[in-house]
Parts: structure tokens; sequence; C-alpha cells
């Protein structure tokens, strides 16, 4: 790839403005509720730090690895928890943040996970849907952009655990 021409898909300001905005739609959501920010490493780190910095309400922050891609760009269909969540989160309502949706698996099992753990409610937010790929019926509730179906990295998201660095978000030509 790396011969190959980097095209900005969604710029660094597009995506500070729209986590701007998703960050009033989540305090308003949360507001009186008991919010527990669960980031999944290490896709959403970037995108996690951002948003809480949006939220206007007092929240635990936690996170969670999970793998199933390995370095290919086709999912082996199958999650593991790699790193599990820390803390306690019975009572918590738990806001799920991950930097995209794909086929849904990997949200689909770590929405199953926390509610086993006796979480009061389970969301999920992402910075980026690719609907045309689900293979399970999932719609994030929050959801920064919605892109086609190409492979994309950069703003935390990798190729071959590279690329997380870039400060936008783009595909190659
Ligand atoms: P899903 O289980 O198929 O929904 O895939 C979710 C995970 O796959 C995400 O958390 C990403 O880490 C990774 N992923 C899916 N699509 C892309 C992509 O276009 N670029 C980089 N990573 C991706
Ligand atoms: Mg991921």
């Amino acid at each position: 790839m790396e011969d190959k021409i980097k095209k900005i898909l969604i710029s660094k300001e597009k995506i500070a403005d729209r986590i701007h905005e998703l960050g009033k739609d989540i305090t308003k959501e949360y507001k009186d509720k008991n919010l527990y920010v669960l980031s999944l490493l290490r896709g959403s780190f970037i995108f996690a730090a951002d948003i809480v910095r949006e939220i206007d309400l007092p929240t635990k922050i936690g996170f969670m690895t999970t793998s199933s891609y390995g370095h290919s760009e086709v999912s082996s269909g199958c999650v593991k928890v790699v790193n599990d969540i820390q803390d306690d989160i019975k009572g918590c309502d738990v806001l799920i943040v991950d930097d995209i949706i794909d086929t849904g698996i990997t949200m689909d099992f770590v929405i199953g996970h926390i509610k086993a753990l006796g979480a009061t409610s389970v969301k999920c937010c992402v910075l980026l849907d690719k609907p045309e790929r689900r293979k399970l019926e999932l719609k994030p509730d929050f959801c920064c952009f919605e892109i086609p179906d190409v492979f994309v990295a950069g703003y935390g998201l990798n190729y071959g655990d590279y690329y997380r660095n870039i400060p936008y978000v783009f595909n190659w030509e």
C-alpha cells in the first residue's frame, strides 16, 4: 500500500465537527444516568479520547481489547477477548465505543459480554458504520459517519498495524 496514493475520505476538521455534535447528543441521552464509557482497543483509542472530552457529564472510562481481524482485511468472524474490562460495571449505563462497525460481529459479541456482566443498559457509539457489509442486524446508537464498502485507515484504524496515527480517515486510490 505504501506506493499507492492516500485519498482523504473524512478530514480532521469534519471529524472534529461531527464529534462535537455527537458529544452533545450523548450528554443529553446520559443525563441522570450512570455513564461508563468502554473503549475497544486498539482501534477506538483516538476516537474515544476525543468523544469523552465532548461529553459534559461525570463518567468512568474503561478499556477492553478484542481481536478478530489479525493482519487481514477480512474478518475471521471469530472474536476473542484479549484483555477484559477491569471494573465492576453492575448498575452502569455502558456506552461501548469502537472505531467502526463492519460485519457487526465484534460489537454484537461485546454487547452480549457486557450485558452478561450486569450492566443496567448497553449502547454503542462508533466513528464509522459500513452498513453494506453487515452480517448481523445491528444499528449503532451513535455514529459519526456512514461509509461505503471500502477498506479505510487512519484516526485509530489500522492496516497491517500502521496508520493509526494519521489524523484523518483515508483509503488508497
Ligand atoms: P466487525 O466485527 O466486522 O464489525 O469489525 C469490527 C472491527 O474490524 C473494527 O473494530 C476494526 O478494528 C476492524 N475493521 C473493520 N473494517 C475496517 C476497515 O475498513 N479498516 C480498518 N479496520 C477495520
Ligand atoms: Mg477494532
